[in-house]
């Protein structure tokens, strides 16, 4: 067998085009020896503080071991308003001043969470796409920020930056319209959805009920296999009970809740309420994951393998 190529797919729906569109794809290769490492981190951009410095550091030394090609980032990267411009000094102060390791210096491929959204005077980049290592797998970066009601009818909320994205009804049809485009027309073996907020999750938020409703069907339908996210602050795997899709959430980048569990009906395979974050090694035919606290140690490992044809 040749070198496998991996391809990334992310999700963003970028215009209000009529027909569904291919999300906007990158692609990128796995190892020779046709495997993939990566690191999943969210709710980080504090500026090193609440052990963001520390989870930080631990995932170098775990990069390293596993020689990562890339780096997901579940979303919420600045707080608590986002950035408010590409030369606000907060990139470095909670990004590249923090995430030093060279083992840390590869791509970062991202989702916004909603603190990313509030009050940021500029111009977003894309919000969805598609990352591919086509014959290991693909990657849907789902915008999940529009889709919670909540942030646009709660006065509160009321420093959101909309702009190119309202109306929230025609953004999140053509979304829809491209992520199952582009579930369709994939080939890899495993199909791994990103966003921010988590479908099911046995944390502080709860479950995302517009998620549920209008994203949940299209990927139990297309046997997505993980759903990553942050938001709740923790790190947990849940198994879906009539289908193979793992809600795992990776949101333990720097400020923790703590004591917070509060378990809905499906099944929850592990729950930590401190710091850290994840890692995942996959081939065509295996994945194995696991959960790593602000210590560095495993609290918990995952394996699934796959039969060729799917
Ligand atoms: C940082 O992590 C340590 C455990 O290693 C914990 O005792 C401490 O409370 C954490 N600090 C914060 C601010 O969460």
């Amino acid at each position: 067998m040749g070198p496998v190529v991996l391809l990334l797919v992310v999700a963003v729906a970028v215009s209000a085009a009529p027909a569904a569109a291919e999300l906007p794809r990158l692609e990128h290769s796995p190892k020779a020896d046709g495997s993939l490492s990566i690191l999943a981190v969210g709710d980080w951009g504090r500026r090193g503080e609440f052990n963001q410095s520390r989870v930080a550091t631990q995932m170098g030394v775990v990069a390293e071991k596993m020689d990562v090609d890339f780096i997901i980032s579940t979303g919420d990267n600045f707080y608590s308003d986002g950035l408010t411009g590409v030369h606000d000094r907060a990139f470095e102060d909670s990004f590249t001043g923090i995430y030093t390791a060279k083992s840390l210096q590869k791509p970062w491929y991202t989702v916004l969470g909603n603190h990313d959204y509030r009050a940021t005077p500029w111009r977003r980049p894309a919000l969805s796409s598609r990352k591919s290592t086509a014959e290991v797998a693909d990657f849907f970066f789902v915008d999940t920020t529009p889709f919670v009601l909540q942030y646009w009818t709660n006065p509160k909320d009321s420093t959101y930056d909309w702009r190119g994205v309202a109306p929230r009804d025609t953004y999140i049809a053509n979304l829809l319209k491209d992520v199952e485009a582009s579930l369709g027309r994939s080939r890899a073996p495993w199909k791994i959805v990103v966003g921010h907020h988590p479908i099911r999750t046995a944390g502080k938020h709860g479950d995302t009920e517009e998620l549920v409703q209008l994203l949940l069907p299209m990927l139990k339908a297309h046997g997505v296999d993980l759903y990553i996210n942050g938001h709740d602050h923790c790190l947990e795997q849940i198994s879906n009970s009539d289908s193979p899709l793992q809600y795992l959430t990776s949101g333990g980048g720097s400020k923790a809740w703590g004591g917070v569990y509060a378990p809905g009906a499906d099944k929850v395979e592990f729950f930590h309420d401190g710091q850290g974050f994840m890692s995942l090694r996959l081939t065509a035919t295996d994945a194995r994951l696991a959960f790593h606290d602000v210590a560095g140690a495993v609290r918990h490992t995952w394996g699934h393998a796959k039969t060729a044809h799917y």
